[in-house]
């Protein structure tokens, strides 16, 4: 198929997006000839109000049968929602969750039973599947079909529990019972919790990511139902292996914990990154690489800010000019909507400011910062999330390229928080923007971020695990405290 020379490409220049976008034949208008389920470009979830689209060159999405006997495996939340600005259904974690599994190919049915109850789970959703095979290396150990359902129409801030599977009668799998958790109306007055964190995958993908795991009990134990990903998940996208390795570190937490995803250039705009990923999207050929959603007092946004930006050279899909317009629709709309949502945050993988001493870096970060830096200026992002370069550092507060003057409010804060499991890289201290930097040794510790936000104040926690010793936030060491105040 036409992805092996990019799966080659990535094992062999991990630095080099390959493009799902420079191939032009799709299946997803394709019929079958044989009994099986329809295939389809998109999907609208009952009750929901919007339409699930894929990614160009997606494999087919397939309606639920009640065919197969295979057990759901790897069961992780995601969210769903389109989101053109301005529309009804835009995607909102306080109304709705996804649900992400994967099951052998054969197994077509895909239901979501949920419930205000682990033992009353008495409504079901149907949704669909796609199968995506293993672009390099063997087949996933979990199977490569992939389903995905939704749920809609529910209440604010409360705990629903759910199980995924189905059957043909006599025959069915399901889950365990899982609970999730919706996000808080923006006014509730319990903090919301959300985790960050970055770059997971190892040195040369040979681990179980050790680091990623703590980091996902972590954030689980800590209360966090959502948390962000700011790419570089897996040493190869390619690799379902690397994947399968992926999913097993972080499935205690993330049937629980929304886990939402920004790619990074490890993960190469692969198939199996989009497999992975249950995000929001505009219904069109880039559906899934962005996205933006209210929780609780916090707006997030997130991008790839690989294809068009990092790589001008792959974007033949007009990438760059259809995120960069919604990201400045996006946030216009969220800076007028500050009374009701007051903190805007962004993730994605490439920092627009970083003090890594790899200075063939810095090119990277001028075009990140030629894409949306005015961008931020213009409405006021709040704090920047980033990864790519392993360690924790936090700028000073910053318009356009230089720091805000001490006293003065404003100013967005880029914060690069990749202490997940990468390699950890060298320092060199003493840049204008920087006000915080914590480097690690990925092979005992780990890093990452918890923000605890309120209408009135939003805190960052850092914090650094060491690997072997407990459980959650409260036995890790607080590396920095960012504290914003309206
Ligand atoms: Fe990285
Ligand atoms: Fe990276």
């Amino acid at each position: 198929m036409f992805l092996a020379p990019l799966a080659l490409a990535a094992l062999s220049a991990f630095a080099v997006a390959g493009s799902t976008a420079s191939c032009s034949s799709g299946s997803s208008g394709a019929t079958t000839t044989d009994a099986g389920p329809t295939p389809s470009a998109t999907f609208q979830p009952q009750g929901c109000g919007y339409t699930v689209g894929a990614v160009e060159n997606f494999p087919a999405l397939e309606a639920h049968a009640a065919a197969g006997s295979g057990a759901p495996k790897k069961v992780r939340l995601g969210l769903g929602g389109n989101v053109v600005a301005g529309q009804a259904a835009y995607a909102d974690p306080s109304k709705t969750f996804a649900v992400v599994w994967q099951s052998d190919e054969a197994t077509t049915a895909t239901q979501l039973q949920w419930g205000d109850s682990a033992t009353a789970l008495s409504n079901t959703a149907n949704g669909v599947s796609y199968v995506v095979a293993a672009e390099f290396g063997s087949p996933s150990a979990d199977g490569d079909r992939y389903h995905e359902a939704h749920v809609c129409g529910l209440q604010a801030g409360r705990t629903y529990y759910y199980r995924v599977g189905g059957g043909a009668a006599g025959s069915e799998q399901w889950s365990p019972v899982f609970a999730v958790t919706t996000a808080p109306a923006s006014g509730a007055a319990d903090p919301v919790l959300i985790g960050v964190a970055g770059d997971t995958r190892d040195a040369a993908g040979t681990s179980k990511l050790p680091v990623w795991q703590a980091i996902t009990g972590r954030l689980k134990n800590a209360g966090a139902h959502v948390a962000l990903f700011s790419g570089d998940f897996v040493f190869a996208g390619a690799d379902q292996q690397l994947w399968d390795v992926w999913t097993s570190a972080a499935e205690s937490a993330a049937s629980t914990v929304f886990l939402a995803m920004a790619p990074g250039n490890h993960d190469n705009e692969t198939l199996s990154y989009f497999a992975h990923a249950l995000m929001p999207g505009a219904v069109g050929k880039n559906y899934e690489r962005y996205s933006s959603f209210d929780y609780g007092p916090v707006h997030v946004v997130s991008y790839d800010d690989q294809i068009g930006i990092i790589d001008p050279s792959s974007d033949d899909s007009g990438y760059r000019a259809e995120v960069l317009a919604w990201l400045d629709g996006d946030l216009a709309k969220a800076d007028a909507n500050r009374a009701n949502v007051p903190w805007v945050v962004t993730f994605h993988h490439h920092p627009l400011f970083s003090s890594t001493t790899q200075t063939d870096r810095a090119p990277e970060r001028a075009l990140v910062r030629a894409a949306v830096q005015a961008t931020y200026d213009a409405h006021h992002v709040d704090v920047d999330f980033a990864g790519h370069d392993h360690f924790f550092e936090r700028s000073k507060p910053m318009v356009g390229d230089n720091p805000v003057a001490t006293g003065v409010k404003g100013g967005t804060t880029y914060v690069i928080s990749a202490g997940g499991g990468a390699p950890g890289y060298s320092t060199t201290p003493g840049q204008p923007q920087s006000a915080k930097i914590q480097q690690y040794t990925e092979t005992s510790e780990g890093l990452y971020g918890v923000v605890s936000a309120t209408k009135a104040s939003f805190e960052l926690k850092t914090y650094k695990l060491v690997l072997g010793t407990g459980t959650g936030p409260a036995d890790d060491t607080v590396v920095d405290t960012y504290t914003l105040a309206k």
